[in-house]
């Protein structure tokens, strides 16, 4: 089932995640649905919050992108329960966007290797590291579980920049090829 998204502008989007236990009831189906949403929407990952609820999840699949990055072939994973343990490496720059900031591409600088623990569906727990488009990916994620937006991580000027273009998304003042929650 494809589940609206959050939008900018949403309280839910800036609170801090909770952990899910185990027997989260209808956890299977959630993960489905979510990757089934970020499909739809041309997503290469989307997180719980933004699809209106504030638990630690999210789900990634930057196959799409094995093109320029062969490494990403393979890359699909769901992260539970997920912290970030690391940041390491130079920080470099590239464009991100996000469906929940529809239409809005900005330059972020990211640490270049990341190191993550967390479970998987079948509750099993991984610690990895992962470098570059990946580590970028996760980052950008993670900072939905942790109240944070991509434009956070932009300069202040920038951010002046953006203001009537996030105001608008606040304001439901947008158009999507998904399907969006407007804020009432
Ligand atoms: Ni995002």
């Amino acid at each position: 089932m494809i589940l609206p998204v959050t939008l900018y502008g949403n309280p839910l989007l800036r609170k801090i995640a909770k952990p899910i236990d185990k027997n989260h009831e209808g956890l299977n189906n959630l993960i489905d649905n979510m990757y089934e949403t970020m499909y739809q929407a041309d997503g290469v990952g989307l997180a719980a919050p933004q699809v209106g609820l504030s638990i630690r999840i999210f789900v990634i699949d930057a196959s799409p992108m094995a093109e320029e990055e062969p490494e990403l072939a393979d890359f699909k994973k769901v992260f539970i329960n997920p912290q970030i343990t690391d940041r390491q490496g130079e920080p470099w720059e590239m464009e991100e966007g996000c469906l929940s900031l529809p239409k809005i591409n900005e330059k972020v600088s990211r640490h270049e290797q990341v190191t993550i623990t967390y479970r998987d569906l079948d509750w099993n727990e991984h610690t990895e590291t992962y470098n570059g488009f990946a580590a970028r990916v996760i980052m950008h994620e993670y900072d939905h579980l942790e109240g944070k937006l991509f434009v956070d991580h932009v300069s202040p000027l920038r951010r002046k920049l953006l203001k009537s273009k996030l105001n608008a998304i606040a304001k439901g003042k947008v158009t999507t090829a998904y399907r969006v929650k407007l804020q009432l």
